[in-house]
């Protein structure tokens, strides 16, 4: 329990239990009154504020007890941000590859080329194994962020590198077993079942990203 947890707690009851006093005290003036008129009446209007304050008083003692167990129960901030990875573009210059760590997966970041997307726009997506238009990869055509895992077993496929193979169709290739990935990461040849897949990501600004 905090600190900042306890002060709250104090106060919130001490303001509970000023109000419970002063309207147990207006409680007892009426029910005087009412005892004069009707004393059968005046008795069991006590009763049932008694019944109902001691309910609200045992309500409100089990939420404070509560609280701190329920609020341990949502994700700490530190355990929410190992869930995400702010990635800076500004240094990525055109036709460069990076990769990122999200969540312990590789995750590809490539600045592409007019070539390249002019290539990942020029697909006849029907005939794809996963049809899907390059556009619904992208927030921005220029930058293509996905995972870098591929869909058939799990390799890390190569092509991030200058130097890399990039398979058949210009973009990725796995090794493990020979799946060609095209520049917009759609599998165009191989096992693998599934396209590369993009991660939850966003625009922070007009140089970053948070991924997850
Ligand atoms: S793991 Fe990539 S082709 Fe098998």
């Amino acid at each position: 329990m905090t600190v900042a947890y306890s002060y709250l707690l104090f106060i919130v009851l001490g303001i509970f239990l000023f109000c419970y006093f002063i309207a147990t005290r207006v409680w007892i003036k009426v029910d005087e009154k009412n005892k004069k008129l009707d004393p059968d009446k005046g008795s069991k209007n006590r009763r049932d504020f008694l019944y109902l304050s001691s309910i609200t008083v045992g309500g409100v003692g089990v939420a404070a007890f509560m609280w701190p167990f329920l609020k341990s129960m949502n994700p700490a901030e530190d355990t929410l941000a190992l869930g995400t990875t702010e990635v800076d573009l500004s240094n990525i210059s055109i036709g460069q590859s990076i990769t990122v760590k999200w969540r312990g997966r590789p995750v590809f970041i490539r600045r592409r080329t007019q070539e390249e997307i002019t290539e990942a726009n020029s697909v006849e997506v029907a005939s794809l194994r996963d049809p899907m238009e390059d556009k619904d990869r992208v927030q921005q055509e220029e930058w293509l962020v996905m995972e870098g895992v591929c869909t058939h077993l799990g390799c890390v496929p190569l092509g991030q590198k200058m130097s890399d193979t990039k398979g058949e169709y210009n973009g990725w290739f796995c090794p493990c077993h020979g799946s060609h990935y095209d520049t917009s990461g759609r599998v165009r040849k191989g096992p693998a079942p599934d396209n590369l897949p993009i991660p939850p990501y966003k625009f922070i600004s007009d140089t970053k990203i948070i991924i997850g």
